[in-house]
């Protein structure tokens, strides 16, 4: 875990928060590579559940909602952590973690009794401070989903069953925060909201744990890092008749991914409850108004990047070196091609390797690096995860060719110039 921490901030994928004010704990922000890998990922979920399928819709709702949202959801009541602080170190810990333990588990102090802490973020909205327009950070995105289900009833008219699909910021004020970038109070969300007939939830439970753990596969995670988890009952969140989690393996412990959850028909009762407006379905063939139940597939995308990093992290041999590289799936990786000089003293050389460059990027994320000697471009270029290095020698300047040099096998093929894009673009497809 160390080492990818270090690789992180050494190559520009995930910073310290305000670092130069000492940083905000246990807050992240994600450099260049970090966000092309961020990105990457978040276009890889939204082709999978938006574009290949034709049953879930893309969403993007705001993050500030009517409070009401928050007291029909349960949040206000209901998402509470018990906290406990040491009367003598001043620690704060989640009840839950502490095991039934009356101790500090840092100092051994008296702790105090359990005091129920709410997780919502709350601000104001305008310029008076008071109670009446007091308003919360949203600490999941679905209820920005299930508040429009009428509206995308009236202007996509779907049939039973079908999502809705966004990606987007929640926050969390967590009392026990930690693992990188794995528990945070701001985070990314991916999620969906699938509305089924209530007498097909169970089987549609199970199409999504099925289609979402196959997608992790999908994106080269190592099948033996990943589990299923089924929730005990005591465990299942306040809206929740079932949940399975997608667990990694991660340094510090198997920990979930993503839920798959069947929220049942709470949240549009709910809403309909409160709000005053009917959020029922209605099935004009059997002619018949109900509320649908909702499977929800939510997982998180710094998590999932965390994960992502974890698996690709490849210390190697090679002679007597160690080799850094980042196995990413091809499209996930965040640099596609590296067009290196062989020697940068040569300006025609220079030239031609930046003009390769500055082509290809018009059709691929492309770098162009002359900082160093070969060796330690190459070595750069593998700890980011670059899929191929393209370098350019005297030869280039005779032969009109170039050398690819695949990110994983390190082996190297002379390629025309003109046809470069073509090879590059065959073997990224
Ligand atoms: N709408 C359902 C929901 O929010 P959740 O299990 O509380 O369910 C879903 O959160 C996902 O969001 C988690 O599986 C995790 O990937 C991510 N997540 C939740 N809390 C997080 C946190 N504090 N830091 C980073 N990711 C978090």
């Amino acid at each position: 875990m160390d080492r990818v921490v270090s690789l992180c901030k050494r190559r520009g994928f995930i910073f310290h928060s305000s670092e130069i004010y000492g940083g905000l704990s246990n807050t992240w922000d994600y450099g260049p590579y970090g966000v092309e890998l961020k990105n990457n990922l978040k276009r890889s979920w939204w082709k999978s559940v938006v574009y290949e399928r034709d049953d879930v819709f893309g969403m993007d709702a705001a993050i500030l909602m009517h409070p009401k949202v928050w007291e029909a959801s349960g949040h206000v009541e209901n998402f509470f952590d018990l906290k406990s602080d040491c009367k003598s170190c001043k620690k704060r810990f989640k009840v839950a973690d502490l095991k039934g333990s009356k101790k500090c588990p840092e100092c051994g102090g008296e702790l105090t009794e359990g005091r129920p802490f709410n997780l919502m973020f709350k601000t104001y909205q305008g310029v008076i401070e008071e109670a009446a327009s007091a308003i919360y950070l949203r600490p999941e995105t679905a209820q920005g989903m299930f508040v429009n289900f009428q509206n995308i009833l009236d202007s996509k008219h779907p049939k039973l069953p079908f999502g809705l699909a966004q990606i987007g910021k929640a926050f969390r004020n967590e009392i026990t925060p930690g693992n990188f970038t794995f528990r945070t109070r701001e985070f990314e969300q991916m999620e969906i909201e699938y509305f089924v007939r209530p007498e097909e939830a169970d089987k549609k439970l199970e199409e999504w744990i099925g289609a979402r753990f196959n997608w992790y596969l999908k994106l080269g995670v190592r099948k033996d890092n990943l589990r299923l988890r089924p929730h005990g009952k005591d465990e299942l969140a306040h809206y929740a008749k079932a949940c399975t989690d997608i667990e990694y393996n991660f340094p510090f412990g198997w920990s979930e991914l993503e839920g798959i959850a069947n929220r049942t028909d709470f949240d549009l009762k709910q809403h309909s409850k409160t709000s005053g407006q009917d959020l029922q379905y209605f099935d004009n063939v059997k002619k018949e108004r109900f509320y649908p139940y909702i499977i929800e597939p939510s997982g998180g995308v710094d998590r999932t990047i965390l994960a992502l990093l974890v698996d690709a992290y490849n210390e190697e041999k090679v002679k007597d070196d160690l080799r850094v590289v980042l196995k990413l799936h091809k499209d996930l990786a965040p640099v596609k091609a590296a067009v290196l000089p062989l020697l940068r003293n040569r300006p025609e050389i220079v030239e031609l390797a930046k003009k390769i460059a500055r082509d290809l990027k018009k059709n691929m994320v492309t770098v162009y690096d002359d900082t160093g000697a070969i060796g330690k471009l190459y070595r750069r270029q593998d700890e980011v995860g670059t899929l191929y290095c393209v370098t350019v020698d005297v030869q280039s300047l005779e032969d009109k060719q170039v050398t690819a040099r695949h990110r994983d096998t390190m082996q190297q093929e002379r390629v025309p110039i003109d046809n470069l894009k073509n090879y590059l673009e065959e073997k990224l497809a």
